[in-house]
Parts: C-alpha cells; structure tokens; sequence
C-alpha cells in the first residue's frame, strides 16, 4: 500500500478549506464542491467508474465477475465542522480509494465494490447530521428537508437547484436493501479510548444516536445604563443557568454514558449597551441508553421551565431529533476480529459516541465500523491527528474485510 499516496492526498483534501485555521468545508459549501470535484478525479485515476446522485453522494464503482451480485460497500464523508481537522471523514474516503486500488490488485471479485462519499455528513450547517446517507437509506422525507435552513437562512432546497436537483428528485437518490451484501466505513476514534488502551483499532459494536433540541430564551431588550437590576428581564442570565442546568444533568447521567453540550449560542441584539432580549442555544445530548437520553430530555425541560419561572423570562425548547443507538452487526465484528487477529493487530470491541454514516447504513445492510486512534482523543479541531501508521492498518483491515466479503 502506498502510504505517502494516502498522506499526500489527506494533505491536498485540507487545503480545501474556508479558513485557514483548521479545516472549514462545510456540506454543499465551494469548498464542499471542490473536495468532492477533487476525489471524483481521484476515484476515476484510480480505476472506478463514479455517478453522484440526486442528494450528491458519490459513488464509486468497481464491477465484479457476477454484475447481479450484492455491491459491498465502504465510505465515509468529506464535508467537515468549522475548523475542524483534515482527518475526519477524509480517512475512510481517502483509505477506502487505498482499499480498493489493493483489492484491484489482488484480483477480480465476486461482488461490485462500492466507495461513497456521503453528502452533507456533519449537523453544522443545518442542525441535522448524515443528510446524504438519510436520503440514499430512505429514512427522512422531503417534507422535512424543505423545513432546513442554515445560519444565513438558505434553505436545503435552494442549494440543491443550485446543483440542478428538485427536492421531489431525491427519491431517485433511495436504494434498496436488497442492492447491498455490506457497509463498512474506516473514520478516526474522535475519543481517546484507543490511545489510552495502546490499541491501534476499534471495532465498534453500537454508535450512540444524538437527541438534538433548539432552546430559545424570551427576555425584554432594555437600556443596560438605565434599566435597574430589579426590572431586568435578561435573556442572557436564563440562558446561562441553563446552560449550567444541562450541564449537571448530564455530569449526573454520565455514569450511564450520557454526554450533553450545548454548542452554539446566538444573543440578540448581541451589543453592548442593550440588555439580552433573546438568546437561541442548539443542544446535543448523546448516549447508547435511549432510556435514559428521553430521562435527560424531560430533566432539562423541567428545569427549562423552573428557571423561566424564577427569571420571569420566557423559554421555548424544541427537539430537533431524537434517534435511537444504533447496534452493528455482529458477523462483521466478527470478521474484522478475525482480520486484526490473523494480522497481529492490537485491537478492542468499543461503542462509538460520535455518530456516522454507517449508522443509517445500518437500517438496510450489515454495517460495521473500524476506528482508529487519534492523537489525545482531539477531533472537531485543527490539531486533530492520525498517524500514517495507524492509518495504514485501518486501510489494511479495511481491505481485508472487504476482500473477505467480496470475494
Ligand atoms: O456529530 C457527529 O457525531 C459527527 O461528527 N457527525
Ligand atoms: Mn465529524
Ligand atoms: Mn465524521
């Protein structure tokens, strides 16, 4: 395997970024268009034939010996957080063309090879993550694709006739169950669990699914040199006991695998001299146990309520998703057991709190996911790190699980 190929191109894919600090590309931005203009190219040079559908997911294709055969799949996403790292995502993209050059050079297989480059993968534009991978499994609806808007207020519908799709096309852009044997995505840990255990992958057994609500905070704008402290109706002060209220809520939970943010905060006006008169939170709350994410819901919503009550300051709070933990399957942990095994490969069973294509894979194939270190845990951040070596035997159980399927 050519692991200067792989850094190089992990290289070239980070310069396709908004900002200079870290790694901005985000879903259907020009730096999303060009990244994926990018790795068509390179899936071309690199023997596969590529169509991109309706939602703009990329697919990769290298025939088998029988064409009617189920396609085994891997794949993984390119579109990035603001100011993320050059590795998440991008390491099952560019480690899935690896994987596939070695498999060509291994010889025909059974089944067609698939590589795809889901759309619209990361929550940070439109608060709703794996927007691609939901399209291609048929699990969201038009309906509640037309209701996204990003931050500037431009709808998920005008960006794809920007792109010369209808949303009432993204129906064509749905496979069936029955067209896949197999998906398995390769993306860095996003944690510090391998690191910690000296293990170089992770085989995940179950992703946790991300309950997302929006919080909105009602005060009254006032004059803040002329508004005595008594009158204040200050969104900014609800907002902040808030946002300490889910924090302890989850620091309570966190012994069942709970983890709550509250990540992005707009105030309003935001200046200077005007008290907050309303402030807009966007919350995560993760976990395997749905139990006891709906338990963490209901808490927060309680005290939302009880502090809107002492602050005299009005609160709304919508949950945006709230998604059940997904489990993988267990032949294929089986399988990339048996591969890191035969390889000599350190490895351990895990769960994955980030969460992934693979988990909307999930609900039409056999999906697995291998993960591999990154340096201090660090993802969602410029200095986020995988090693070429780690990288290197990510692609190489990759290979081989998939050869093993394929064959
Ligand atoms: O938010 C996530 O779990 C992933 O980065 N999409
Ligand atoms: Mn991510
Ligand atoms: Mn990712």
């Amino acid at each position: 395997m050519d692991k200067e190929w792989i850094m190089n191109e992990i290289e070239q894919l980070s310069r396709f970024s908004e900002t200079s600090r870290g790694v901005t590309r985000l879903a259907f931005s020009p730096e999303d268009y060009a990244a994926r203009e990018y790795v068509t190219k390179l899936m071309l040079e690199n023997g596969l034939t590529v169509r991109t559908d309706q939602a703009g997911n990329i697919i990769g294709r290298l025939e088998g010996s029988d064409h009617q055969a189920a396609v085994v799949a891997t794949g993984s996403h390119l579109d990035t957080v603001p100011e993320g790292g050059k590795y998440d995502g991008v390491v099952g993209v560019i480690g899935g063309i690896a994987a596939l050059k070695i498999l060509q050079e291994r010889g025909p297989l059974t089944h067609p090879l698939e590589l795809i480059v889901f759309a619209g993968e990361e929550s940070s534009r439109f608060g709703l993550a794996t927007i691609g991978s939901r399209i291609m499994v048929g699990s969201i609806q038009a309906k509640a694709l037309k209701k996204l808007k990003d931050q500037n207020g431009i709808g998920f519908s005008e960006l794809l006739n920007q792109q010369g799709t209808d949303i009432e096309e993204l129906a064509q852009a749905v496979r069936r169950a029955d067209e896949f044997k197999a998906f398995v995505e390769l993306h860095i840990e996003q944690g510090s669990s391998l690191e910690k255990n000296n293990k170089t992958i992770g085989i995940v057994e179950e992703i946790a699914a991300p309950a997302r609500c929006k919080i909105v905070v009602e005060g009254v704008a006032a004059h803040t040199g002329n508004t005595p402290m008594a009158e204040r109706h200050d969104a900014l002060v609800s907002a902040a006991m808030i946002i300490i209220a889910i924090n302890e809520i989850a620091q309570a939970q966190s012994a069942r695998g709970i983890v709550g943010t509250v990540g992005a905060l707009k105030v309003y006006p935001g200046v200077i001299n005007v008290v907050p008169g309303l402030v807009e939170m966007m919350v995560d709350i993760r976990g395997t146990n749905h139990q006891s994410i709906i338990e963490c819901i209901q808490e927060i919503k309680d005290a939302v309520s009880e502090i809107a009550e002492r602050q005299n300051t009005g609160v709304a709070i919508e949950v945006l998703s709230s998604e059940h933990p997904v489990k993988l399957d267990k032949e294929l942990i089986n399988l990339f057991t048996g591969v890191c095994q035969q390889q000599g490969i350190r490895y351990q069973q895990m769960n994955s709190g980030a969460g992934h294509d693979s988990m909307n894979m999930a609900k039409i194939t056999r999906a697995g996911l291998i993960a591999i270190p990154c340096r201090a845990g660090l993802s969602h951040n410029p200095n986020e790190y995988a090693s070429s070596e780690d990288i290197q035997a990510g692609v190489t159980v990759l290979a081989e699980a998939l050869y093993q399927l394929a064959k």
